[in-house]
């Protein structure tokens, strides 16, 4: 039993500068890729995040050698006819649904559990099913998903939403298919093509025309490969927004804002100044950034769901009314109440948050109920003068390395503390501590 939380003295604006962890959003579709094929892969920049540790478990359950040293995540194909996926990593997190297109392009057969992940909506996997059944996959789905495609051939996938899960499954599925394979409405996130590029460098045939569509020729063997992961633009993205809302600046070394076009166009709505250097990008801003009067979220290139939250908590002291509209997940407004005991005044209609600037927020004790909405707390706790605490830090552990660290390096005060308890009672009595101490 233990209670863990970020702690963060707020009120004072940031300075600092640092470089930005690899990509989460792409290294787990990449770590899915190394399933197909022969040869050892590397992935440099591999990010030291706890859905990281749990795919290298998922495949050396299923017969891989998984060792990381430092930053470089080295994974060996073995003999393995292993398809099966059943340890308790497969439930936490959601990416664990890519081994379906992973284990059907290698076996022809996968089973696992449905995917977990933060319960920011139902999640359902009908799309990833469906796109599948073209190529030739057959299901029966209980608990599990169990899959076989005896034949799994290319085809033109056409899908209704450019589902990000569903296109990576595809692809990974596709890539060793026999033909070739059209993705029409693919997803445009950047992370798609770290895939594809990943695959490429392994022997596979895939690119992206103009218009979006992916097209792979499919491949009788993939090789080893070694591959370098770009900057998380989601990790970067809250930084900048964590600069937006204390004021300051912040420098990100080595990044180039790629992917964050629409964080960029928000940015400077709210007053802040963007610059990209050779070096790298940053943001300065003063005390309060300027009100959004309407923004919405939406599949690439429009503004990532990813960093809603984060935006949300940056525009509580924001000059003015700020409206945001979450299009992509039916329950992304959970930072709402945490928000309001720190004196936000924020309603909530359906999909549409509307925020009313405040002048000030008080600091508070603080629960995270997902990835994204705790590095919102975060945000909002840098802003209110005094000691916030945002419990729960295993949900920011899935995405960022070391948050403490990083928001020390920008400036702040900041640090992941951690109370061990024997027993529910006293983690009460620790929390109700906490309450009275911050
Ligand atoms: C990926 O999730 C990311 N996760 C998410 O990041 C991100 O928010 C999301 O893409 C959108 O950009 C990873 O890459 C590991 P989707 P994914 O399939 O693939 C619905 C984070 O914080 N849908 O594009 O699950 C779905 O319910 C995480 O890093 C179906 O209805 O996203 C959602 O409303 C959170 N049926 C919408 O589509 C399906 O079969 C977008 O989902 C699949 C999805």
């Amino acid at each position: 039993m233990g209670l863990s939380y970020l702690e963060i003295c707020g009120g004072r604006p940031l300075d600092g500068e640092l470089e930005i962890q690899g990509s989460k959003n792409a290294v787990l579709p990449v770590l899915a890729a190394c399933v197909p094929g022969e040869g050892v892969c590397t992935i440099e920049n591999c990010p030291d995040i706890t859905d990281v540790t749990d795919t290298l478990n998922i495949l050396r359950a299923l017969g891989y050698r998984a060792e990381r040293a430092g930053g470089t995540v080295r994974i060996e194909a073995s003999g393995s006819e292993k398809y099966e996926i059943c340890g308790p990593e497969a439930v936490r997190i959601r990416s664990s649904v890519l081994f379906l297109g992973a284990l059907l392009g290698k076996m022809k057969k996968a089973r696992l559990p449905l995917p977990g992940g933060c319960v920011i909506g139902a999640r359902p996997v009908d799309l990833h099913l469906r796109a599948l059944r073209t190529l030739g996959a057959e299901f029966s789905l209980t608990e599990k998903i169990t899959a076989v495609a005896p034949r799994l051939h290319g085809d033109t996938v056409r899908l209704p939403y450019p589902s990000v899960g569903a296109t990576e499954n595809v692809i990974l599925a596709a890539a060793t298919a026999e033909g070739h394979t059209v993705i029409e409405g693919a997803a445009r996130e950047p992370e798609i093509d770290e895939l594809c590029a990943f695959l490429c460098l392994r022997g596979a045939d895939i690119r992206r025309l103009a218009d979006g569509s992916i097209h792979i020729r499919g491949v009788r063997r993939l090789g080893p490969a070694s591959y370098r992961m770009r900057p998380d633009r989601i990790v970067a993205g809250t930084y900048l927004l964590a600069a937006a809302a204390a004021g300051g600046r912040v420098f990100l070394r080595g990044c180039g804002g790629e992917g964050l076009e629409a964080l960029e166009r928000a940015l400077r709505a709210m007053g802040a100044v963007w610059r990209k250097t050779d070096g790298g990008l940053e943001v300065c801003a003063e005390e309060r950034p300027r009100a959004v009067p309407y923004l919405e979220t939406a599949p690439h290139p429009g503004f990532p769901t990813d960093l809603q939250s984060q935006l949300m908590a940056a525009l509580c002291r924001a000059r003015g009314s700020s409206r945001i509209r979450e299009t992509v997940f039916e329950n992304r407004f959970r930072v709402v109440s945490e928000l309001r005991k720190m004196g936000a005044r924020i309603e909530v209609n359906g999909d549409c948050a509307r925020i009313e600037g405040v002048s000030r927020l008080r600091p508070a004790v603080l629960e995270a109920a997902d990835l994204r909405g705790g590095a919102g707390l975060a945000i909002a706790a840098l802003q209110a003068p005094g000691r916030s605490a945002v419990l729960h830090t295993e949900y920011l552990a899935r995405g960022y390395e070391d948050i403490g660290r990083d928001l020390c390096l920008l400036g702040a005060q900041a640090r992941i503390r951690g109370i061990r308890c024997t027993d529910e009672t006293k983690e009460k009595e620790e929390y109700s501590e906490l309450q009275r101490c911050l």
